[in-house]
C-alpha cells in the first residue's frame, strides 16, 4: 500500500467510525424516546420491585393501570354520567356493594360499556379498577 492509499484508508476508517458513533448515539436517543413510561423490569430483578415484574411479565394489571388505560376515558371527567374519579359520586355508588358494582362493570349498565371497553381484562382486573375508583372517593 502506498502512502496515499493508506491515508485514504485511515480517512475512510475515520469516517466509518464517526458514522457508527453517530448511529449509536441516535439509536440510543430513539430507544430513550420510545421506551415505555416506567422502565421494563425483568422478573426476579429485585431492584425494581416484584409488583412491576408481574405486570411486565403479562400478569394481572393493577387497578390503577386498568383505570388509567381503560376507564379514565369516561370516569376521569364523568362522560355520559359516569361516576367521576375522585368525587363523592363513588361514595354513592359504594352503597350498592362491590358485588353489584362489579357485575354492572362486567356486563355493562346504561352508557357504561361491558368491561368498560377492556375486553381482555379479567374479572379480577375489573374489580381492581372498580376498587381503585371507589378508593378515590372524597
Ligand atoms: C365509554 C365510557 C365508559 C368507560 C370507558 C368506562 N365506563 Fe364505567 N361507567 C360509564 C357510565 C356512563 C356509567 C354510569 C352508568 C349508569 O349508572 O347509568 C358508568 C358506571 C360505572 C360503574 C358503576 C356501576 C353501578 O352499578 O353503579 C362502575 C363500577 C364502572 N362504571 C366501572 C368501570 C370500569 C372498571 C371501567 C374500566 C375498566 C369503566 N367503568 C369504563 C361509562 C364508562
Amino acid at each position: 500500500m502506498n502512502k496515499f492509499a493508506s491515508a485514504l484508508c485511515a480517512l475512510g476508517l475515520g469516517v466509518a467510525m464517526a458514522a457508527s458513533v453517530q448511529a449509536a448515539t441516535s439509536e440510543e436517543k430513539v430507544i430513550e424516546r420510545i421506551k415505555a413510561v416506567g422502565s421494563v423490569c425483568i422478573e426476579g430483578d429485585e431492584s425494581c420491585g416484584g409488583a412491576v415484574a408481574a405486570a411486565a411479565g403479562g400478569g394481572a394489571r393493577s387497578g390503577a393501570d386498568v383505570y388509567t388505560q381503560k376507564c379514565a376515558a369516561c370516569h376521569a371527567i364523568g362522560v355520559a354520567g359516569a361516576p367521576k374519579y375522585g368525587s363523592s359520586e363513588w361514595t354513592d355508588r359504594a352503597a350498592k356493594g362491590m358485588e353489584t358494582l362489579l357485575a354492572n362493570a362486567i356486563n355493562g349498565i346504561n352508557a357504561m360499556p361491558p368491561r368498560g371497553t377492556c375486553a381482555d381484562c379479567s374479572d379480577e382486573e375489573i374489580e381492581g379498577a372498580v376498587q381503585h375508583m371507589l378508593d378515590s372517593a372524597e
